[in-house]
């Protein structure tokens, strides 16, 4: 199936801009089309049946390693100038939510990060905010969930850690969470069955010059 460039629809967009204004997070069921999220699913089970995907770190630089006690799991980093079909589509849906996130808080955030993960039955990833100590480059996290058929015993909500208390969100197909990476911390529930997201931040940082691949 061919995925054209797409967009949002613009009231999920400003509903979800709004929510993370107001409240610090919001939740979409309408931001991404019912068979992009299939397709994204699709893709996802392929990329982990093949094993392609690696075991997330912590941390970063030296300090960076594996703990399966913290999280467990596995993740694809995504590079917007290699996709094609579904991720792509992905991707441009990405690229008008930070465009349109950019506008709407007056930030500079001109780099997306983003990446495939799969979480294997009995994995979690604890309590967490997802700015590194001393760094403000993540500004927004988002995340779609790709879980065809999720009930409740599967497990795996995410929880969110709100003033008000915690909310849990449940990872099901086509669900969109955005939340402000600097305030809401949040926590991946044990899942009992493979569970598949494709997580990212809309970055305040540049994106770094790779001279490798750099032509004139
Ligand atoms: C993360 C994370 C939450 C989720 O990757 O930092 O918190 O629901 N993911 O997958
Ligand atoms: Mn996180």
């Amino acid at each position: 199936m061919k995925f054209p460039p797409t967009s949002p629809p613009s009231g999920a967009l400003s509903a979800l801009a709004q929510h993370v204004a107001q409240q610090g997070y919001g939740l979409s069921a309408t931001f991404f089309p019912p068979e992009l999220a299939l397709a994204l699913s699709r893709e996802a089970a392929a990329f982990f049946a093949h094993e392609a995907l690696r075991p997330a770190q912590i941390g970063k630089g030296p300090t960076q390693k594996q703990r399966e006690d913290i999280r467990g799991d596995r993740i694809a980093w995504l590079d917007g100038r290699q996709l094609s079909g579904p991720l792509l589509s992905y991707w441009q849906h990405i690229d008008t939510l930070r465009a349109y996130f950019a506008q709407y808080f007056r930030l500079a955030v001109p780099w997306v990060e983003t990446h495939l993960a799969a979480y294997p039955p009995g994995s979690f990833y604890r309590r967490h905010l997802d700015q590194f100590r001393a760094t403000t480059n993540r500004a927004f996290t988002f995340l779609l969930y790709l879980n065809e058929g999720w009930q409740p015993a599967h497990g795996g909500s995410l929880r969110l850690y709100l003033p008000e208390g915690p909310q849990d969100v449940a990872p099901r197909l086509g669900q969109f969470v955005c939340f402000r990476s600097d305030l809401i911390e949040h926590e991946v529930l044990p899942t009992q069955v493979p569970r598949l997201s494709l997580s990212g931040w809309l970055r305040r940082d540049e994106v770094p010059l790779d001279l490798q691949t750099f032509t004139p």
